[in-house]
């Protein structure tokens, strides 16, 4: 009796749908012309596109960066639209993206900024009453993600961002993504200067995490990373829309032919 009230009540739609979705900048120029993407967990999607194409706008719109207004159509988490939410709201519900804190942050060592993280979402799913992660769980846990994604110890004593590299970023936010648990990881991959070093540690991630409990979309400009985590959904980007989907075979077709053959004819080379 009570499983079948549970099915009846949990209807099987996707973890991420986006319908129609137009983006455009804080002047008004649209760049995202209307995507049509559905993200499940278990997935991992890849989007590629040239540079200028609209791909991180795309990332921004779906987090609710105030820079990036979403013009038209719907972004459904979970089955709930998410369009008009805050950022802050939309991480709440599971919607991670790396790079969300480029910044330094002077005095907030990596290991508090984690915390507070935890803690916020805890207080959401509690109803908005204060539920702090015991500082005993809170440690076992961080140092189990550091282990598991050979992040150095040292580097959780270190201020957020401040003098880290390129790889130490992505390290602290990958770690950051296995502590917070999201429902869908959006990794947007704009630093073509990271080493192949920083590219495992991203990949190792993804590949560890995605799963029956989070979803991934990796965007991304070169095929690079896509030699670490193999996507299941290549979609191709041009112009702010997805001109072309397909399997990881896409991604090889890409590396091999480049992007001319999707870009519009007056862009092609004579
Ligand atoms: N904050 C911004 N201010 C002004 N122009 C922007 C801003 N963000 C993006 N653009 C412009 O929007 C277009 C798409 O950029 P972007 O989404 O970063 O593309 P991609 O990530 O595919 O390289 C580019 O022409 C870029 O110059
Ligand atoms: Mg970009």
């Amino acid at each position: 009796m009570l499983m079948f009230k549970e099915e009846q009540v949990t209807p099987n739609v996707a973890l991420l749908e986006i319908k129609n979705l137009h983006a455009a900048l804080e002047d008004g120029t649209a760049i995202v012309k209307g995507v049509d993407l559905t993200v499940d967990t278990n997935e991992k999607h890849a989007i590629m596109g040239p540079n200028g194409s609209g791909k991180s706008t795309l990332a921004f719109a779906l987090m609710g960066h105030p820079s990036y207004e979403i013009t038209e159509g719907e972004v459904l988490l979970d089955d709930e639209d998410i369009a008009e939410l805050g950022p802050d709201e939309r991480g709440r519900r599971g919607l991670f993206l790396a790079f969300q804190y480029p910044h330094p942050i002077p005095g907030v060592t990596v290991t508090n900024f984690l915390r507070s993280a935890i803690n916020a979402k805890r207080k959401a799913a509690n109803g908005g009453e204060d539920d702090p992660v015991a500082v005993k769980e809170f440690r076992t846990d961080i140092l189990a993600a550091m282990e598991r994604l050979k992040v150095p110890r040292e580097l959780a004593q270190r201020y957020l961002n401040d003098g880290f590299s390129g790889g130490e970023k992505k390290r602290v936010e990958i770690l950051q993504m296995a502590m917070l648990k999201p429902r869908l990881a959006v990794l947007d991959e704009t630093d073509s200067g990271l080493d192949i070093d920083a590219l495992r540690v991203v990949a190792k991630g993804v590949n560890e995490l995605a799963g029956p409990e989070m979803g991934a979309l990796v965007i991304t400009h070169y095929q690079r990373i896509l030699n670490y985590i193999t996507p299941d959904h290549v979609h191709v980007f041009v112009d702010g829309r997805i001109v072309a989907s397909g399997g990881a075979e896409l991604a090889q077709q890409l590396e091999a032919e480049g992007y001319e053959a999707f870009l519009p004819p007056e862009e092609q080379a004579a």
